[in-house]
């Protein structure tokens, strides 16, 4: 079956089991995912806000303009790659997700992940990590790969908390432009 047509089954089964009724209730539409179902690197970030929730696509807002700007500097175009959030569906007044939330969305994230087979997991801010890797603080792993069920993740802060936030924003520059590096290694390795 192709890579495509897994996401697209994935995403009809998140339609049919209804993970999150009341997430679903009070968002305008699913916000599934977007890019290369070949990408070599798949972002995570957290849950869509409010001009993700209109357009049906992650990272559309002021972090996701950032997020292309730092692609762009390192030679991607969001084409290039797969981004996604793992809950699907905007919580009312961007609200952190709940942790009941993220749990019901993580089995569809890693059948997500099964079907690319990217090289890199790239986590955007400390819940994306955390989903992944709890006992890892992202102000103390930012920027350092991490190995984990034989894939590479690499942790890096969330482009709406840096956005406005002069060292971080530099920070999340820096880390954004080891990835090509980091990327190399792993497949040459
Ligand atoms: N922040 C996220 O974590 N995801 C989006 O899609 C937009 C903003």
């Amino acid at each position: 079956m192709s890579k495509q047509k897994q996401l697209d089954d994935i995403k009809q089964k998140i339609l049919d089991d209804d993970p999150t009724p009341e997430l679903k209730e009070g968002a305008t539409q699913l916000v599934f995912g977007v890019g290369s179902p070949d990408a070599e690197i798949v972002f995570i970030g957290e849950a869509p806000g409010k001009n993700e929730d209109l357009k049906g696509e992650p990272f559309v807002g002021a972090a996701g303009k950032f997020l292309d700007e730092m692609l762009e500097m390192i030679g991607l175009k969001r084409a290039d790659i797969y981004i996604t959030n793992i809950v699907k569906y905007r919580p009312p007044n961007n609200r952190d997700p709940y942790p009941d939330e993220k749990e019901k969305f993580m089995s569809y994230l890693e059948s997500q992940i099964e079907a690319i087979q990217p090289k890199l997991v790239v986590t955007l801010g400390r819940h994306s990590l955390n989903c992944f890797l709890p006992d890892l603080s992202i102000s103390q792993c930012h920027g350092q790969p991490k190995r984990y069920k034989g894939l590479v993740y690499l942790p890096l802060f969330h482009p709406a908390a840096a956005l406005y936030n002069g060292g971080m924003r530099q920070t999340l520059i820096d880390d954004f432009a080891l990835i090509p590096a980091i990327l190399e290694k792993i497949k040459s390795s």
